[in-house]
């Protein structure tokens, strides 16, 4: 596939997201771009020399006029959260750094795919996509694709199956007010408590359990191994893939919301179309009246941050 993609953010989410692009066929030209020119030339550097061992892919230290003609744009840019931190006590300092990044990435690249990774993500895509003057469909933040990963990963475990047999979603935020909206989680086409009815051998599900194990896992691995970047790397590709494809996929992105479920003047999780326009739509899933209102608790909770920031 020949794509060009830059990635803003030469820290460990964003080289581990141009190493493993330079791994796939997606891409065919990574630009990197970060403020710390010597860091940024180190990662191009490693990544660079292991090239030879798979189809041509050109991988540039660059600036910004380099993203021209960018067919995605991904910004990792921002600080990361340290043991004990919350995302949302990255906010102030992550949008303003992405208030600099902002106008001299879209000068560069005004018809690119914005995937937006930094933390908290669905504020800084509720950011990105007020003062972008971008097409919405052209933004998506990563939001909680990796919760539903991580939810998938879970109930596999649980229910001894592979992971691709399970469609399970994390709504809302990407972050502590996410919830799963278990009426509509699948294994093999069977929702989960029927499975469990039907299926002996297996303990009951604790669903408060695997909320908290999704919710809690970014934290658990930033005090074990100090950042996490594996896993949401691996949903950030997936979704270049989706976007570089000829046709959309599900996927559970933040996006802005203009009044689905009630809901507007936000950026959150819902299950949405993604495709070579970016976003194509939102998939108005049916939920219950309790899932709707955690949604709703979620998008306030998000909005009483959006109050404090200085756009
Ligand atoms: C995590 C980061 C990507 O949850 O927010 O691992």
């Amino acid at each position: 596939m020949s794509s060009k993609i830059t990635i803003i953010g030469a820290g460990s989410v964003g080289s581990t997201i141009a190493y493993t692009l330079s791994g796939e066929d997606i891409a065919s030209e990574i630009v990197m771009i970060d403020i710390n020119k010597e860091k940024v030339e180190g990662e191009v550097m490693d990544i660079e020399q292991g090239t030879c061992f798979r189809d041509p892919v050109s991988i540039v230290a660059g600036e910004y006029e380099d993203a021209k003609d960018s067919d995605i744009v991904i910004i990792t840019s921002g600080i990361a959260r340290k043991p004990g931190q919350t995302r949302i006590e990255l906010t102030q300092t992550n949008v303003n750094i992405l208030k600099q990044i902002t106008p001299e990435i879209v000068k560069a690249a005004p018809k690119a795919l914005y995937i937006i990774v930094s933390n908290p993500v669905d504020i800084m895509t509720y950011v990105f996509t007020k003062i972008s003057g971008l097409p919405e469909n052209q933004i998506i933040g990563s939001g909680t694709i990796l919760d539903s990963a991580r939810l998938r990963c879970g109930l596999s475990e649980h229910f001894k199956v592979a992971q691709r047999n399970i469609h399970a979603y994390v709504f809302g935020e990407h972050g502590d007010t996410s919830f799963i909206p278990w009426s509509a989680a699948r294994i093999a086409g069977v929702n989960v408590d029927d499975y469990y009815e039907m299926m002996p051998g297996f303990e009951k599900l604790d669903k408060e359990a695997m909320l908290t194990y999704v919710q809690k896992s970014g934290g658990k691995i930033i005090a074990n191994k100090g950042a996490t970047f594996y896993a949401v790397t691996r949903g950030v590709c997936k979704l270049c893939s989706i976007l570089m494809a000829a046709s959309e996929s599900v996927s559970t992105v933040s996006s802005m919301m203009h009044g689905e479920y009630g809901i507007e003047d936000v950026c959150l999780s819902t299950l949405a179309l993604v495709g070579p326009k970016g976003i194509h739509s939102k998939i108005p899933m049916t939920l219950t009246d309790e899932e709707v209102e955690k949604l709703k608790i979620s998008a306030e909770a998000l909005k009483a941050v959006i109050a404090q920031i200085e756009l």
